[in-house]
């Protein structure tokens, strides 16, 4: 097996070759990725083994926007995997994305989940779900994200900090559907509501319901399959009521995953198929049992471990017209002193 640092180092050996002017092999698509070898690897195998051709990765948690902006026209990046809008985004804004407009792809994956120009392709859906305390919550089955505002949650609501992208993209929802005045008065009322200054991840509100701190919690659903798979956090997702909010009028807000063509692509054609590749019925099940994440392709079978939680209905805005509010949600959530 071939260990990550061999791959990076085999990407550094690329670089270079690319700095003295000669290109990349066809027939190999370098993937810069925020997400986890575990949860891409299989889609690269399975990749490989369809089409001959290989996948060269590197994988890091911060910083490679960045770098593909400096590396600039000598990126071997061909293609971005990263997760959230805010991500998706931000790869966008830093002009390192190309434009795609590929048949089998927007036949694939709806346009609410695309970037106009195709600067970005969702691929897995991800939905901010409320976690309610079991029998602490009576009305709990139809919660809304406007009832985290009413008085009587007051000191039982726990969330991560206001800044954290998972929470931006929700805001940035919410100024969609009620305005910025609107929405500015409900992120106050839920910060009133908060039992504690909003700090740690999302399983770690879940596991303060747990603790009692907090009757309802904010956090992305595949938290509640990851808790239920480790030992000493299977108690914290037990004492939990999964809530898709909002089933009585607009639906649940989403927030994906998604792909993004590299605007300096060595092999744009490689890169293609990956991407074609990647919204495909077998590469969508592939990825979305490994993420537990909901994939976006329409017909795509979920996992077993989702299909527990059950039917619901999603919120049909654009992940582009939420990610227009973003910088708007930012300044908002500052005003408020939402962390504070
Ligand atoms: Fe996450």
């Amino acid at each position: 097996m071939v260990r990550l640092s061999q791959l990076t180092a085999a990407m550094l050996g690329l670089a270079a070759c690319l700095g003295a002017g000669t290109n990349a092999q066809a027939g190999e698509v370098n993937v810069y990725s925020y997400r986890q070898p575990f949860l891409v690897q299989p889609l690269f195998d399975a990749f490989t083994a369809e089409t001959g051709h290989t996948v060269n990765m590197v994988f890091a948690q911060k910083g490679l926007i960045e770098r593909a902006q400096q590396e600039g026209r000598l990126s071997p990046m061909d293609v971005l995997l990263t997760v959230d809008i805010g991500r998706l985004s931000q790869a966008k804004e830093a002009g390192i994305t190309a434009a795609v407009n590929d048949p089998m792809i927007n036949a694939a994956i709806p346009a609410q989940y695309r970037e106009p120009d195709g600067h970005w392709i969702g691929l897995t859906s991800r939905i901010r779900v409320i976690y309610a305390a079991k029998g602490r919550v009576p009305d709990a089955k139809t919660l809304t994200y406007e009832a985290l505002a009413d008085p009587k949650y007051k000191g039982r609501i726990c969330t991560r900090s206001g800044k954290h992208v998972y929470q931006i993209g929700l805001v940035a929802s919410m100024i969609n559907h009620h305005g910025v005045e609107g929405a500015e008065t409900w992120l106050a009322g839920l910060r009133d509501n908060l039992a504690r200054k909003p700090s740690g991840n999302d399983r770690s509100q879940v596991k303060a319901v747990w603790q009692g701190q907090c009757d309802l919690a904010l956090g992305n659903h595949y938290y509640y399959l990851k808790m239920l798979a480790e030992p000493e956090q299977r108690a914290w997702a037990e004492g939990v009521e999964v809530i898709f909010p909002n089933q009585n009028d607009r639906g649940v807000h989403a927030n994906i995953s998604g792909m993004s063509l590299a605007a300096h692509a060595p092999d744009k054609a490689a890169a293609l198929e990956l991407m074609r590749f990647l919204v495909s019925q077998k590469a969508q099940e592939i990825y979305a049992n490994a993420n537990g994440e909901y994939p976006l392709r329409v017909g795509a079978a979920w996992s077993p471990a989702l299909t527990t939680l059950g039917q619901f209905k999603i919120d049909p805005l654009s992940l582009q017209a939420i990610s227009d509010q973003r910088g708007e949600a930012v300044l908002m959530t500052d005003r408020v002193r939402y962390d504070h």
